[in-house]
């Protein structure tokens, strides 16, 4: 029998590879660089399937056609790259990866909450410089956990497991505005349980901005979400407060953010996304409170590999006519 033709828009780990390479005809981006908009268009024509990712220009590619592909089975949780309505009026299966990544996407924001409030990308950035004069009493003093609130903006998986950690590892009392208070449909089931369990209260998203010490982003990108912290929402937040985003870089307006952050609005910030990845301004790298990461959140490989065995059992399924496992749009 012959196997369908996949498509992998970039390397994966080689268990995956190798996985994918046993049920599916697979052509490889061997060079790893992000695939070019006429490259995904070849891709869509010759592949029954493409396991497409963030940064993937799909937006420009999907238009046009007529396309032989069927599944577009994405690597990763969050789908803004790819236009799903075009996808849907295209037939095109669109699959994510939502529960491999919960954990390892919380454990980072944590590291981020910690590194910007104990000023961590400072202090090593200091003894790297060789700038470092020795223990001092009053060097590079922080702020402490413990009692402070964090607001959860977006209460998913991946919030309730940094509130989770927040609560439970550091003593933070835990706020925050559900899906439906920032427009995204809640899906998760576990809201209730979660709160109830973590002694974690909804509020509004200006009473969250106006009481959290520290601030965690975890929604997706989407029309609502876009430039949802914008100038006015960052002048909400409390004075001498924390920023951190692992969500989507284009949920805050980093213009508005670069001022907070200079005026000392906000303490800092903890950033592993930013809006024209990878591209950073430059201003904000200038400034020492901002500890910035590359995109982060899933690097791990046992999560890299979870999400592309997710991915590769998505197209299976789709492939064996079996309901997939993660849609998010069925086309
Ligand atoms: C996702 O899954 O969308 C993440 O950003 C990848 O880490």
């Amino acid at each position: 029998m012959t196997k369908p033709i996949v498509v992998l828009t970039r390397r994966l780990p080689d268990e995956v590879e190798r996985a994918a390479a046993e049920h599916f005809d697979l052509r490889r981006n061997v060079d790893d660089r992000p695939m070019t908009v006429p490259e995904l268009q070849q891709a869509l024509r010759e592949a029954d399937g493409i396991v497409c990712t963030l940064g993937d220009p799909l937006k420009e590619a999907l238009t046009g056609g007529p396309w032989r592909t069927r599944i577009l089975a994405n690597f990763g949780a969050g789908t803004d790259h790819i236009d799903l309505e075009t996808a849907r009026a295209l037939g095109m299966i669109v699959t994510n990866t939502p529960g491999a990544l919960t954990d390892a996407t919380a454990d980072l924001a944590m590291a981020l909450i910690l590194m910007a409030t104990r000023r961590l990308g400072e202090g090593e950035r200091e003894v790297r410089a060789g700038e470092w004069s020795g223990w001092r009493p009053t060097h590079l003093l922080g702020n402490s956990l413990q009692g402070k609130t964090l607001g959860i903006i977006g209460f998913g998986r991946i919030g309730q497991a940094t509130a989770r950690r927040a609560r439970l590892g550091f003593g933070m009392n835990i706020i925050y505005a559900g899906r439906n208070e920032v427009g995204v449909p809640r899906r998760s089931t576990t809201t209730d349980t979660t709160s109830l369990a973590l002694d974690a209260k909804a509020v509004g998203l200006a009473e969250l901005l106006g009481k959290s010490d520290v601030i965690s982003l975890h929604t997706p990108a989407t029309p609502d979400t876009i430039g949802m912290l914008g100038a006015e929402r960052l002048r909400l937040m409390k004075k001498g407060s924390y920023l951190i985003n692992t969500s989507r870089g284009s949920v805050v307006d980093e213009t508005a953010l670069i001022e907070a952050l200079k005026s000392g609005h906000l303490a800092g910030a903890g950033l592993d996304v930013y809006t024209r990845e990878p591209s950073i301004p430059a201003e904000l790298l200038a400034l020492k409170n901002v500890v910035a990461l590359p995109h982060l959140g899933s690097a791990t490989i046992e999560t890299r590999t979870a999400m592309g065995m997710r991915a590769v059992v998505n197209l299976g399924a789709y492939f064996e006519g079996r309901p997939v496992l993660d849609p998010v749009s069925l086309g």
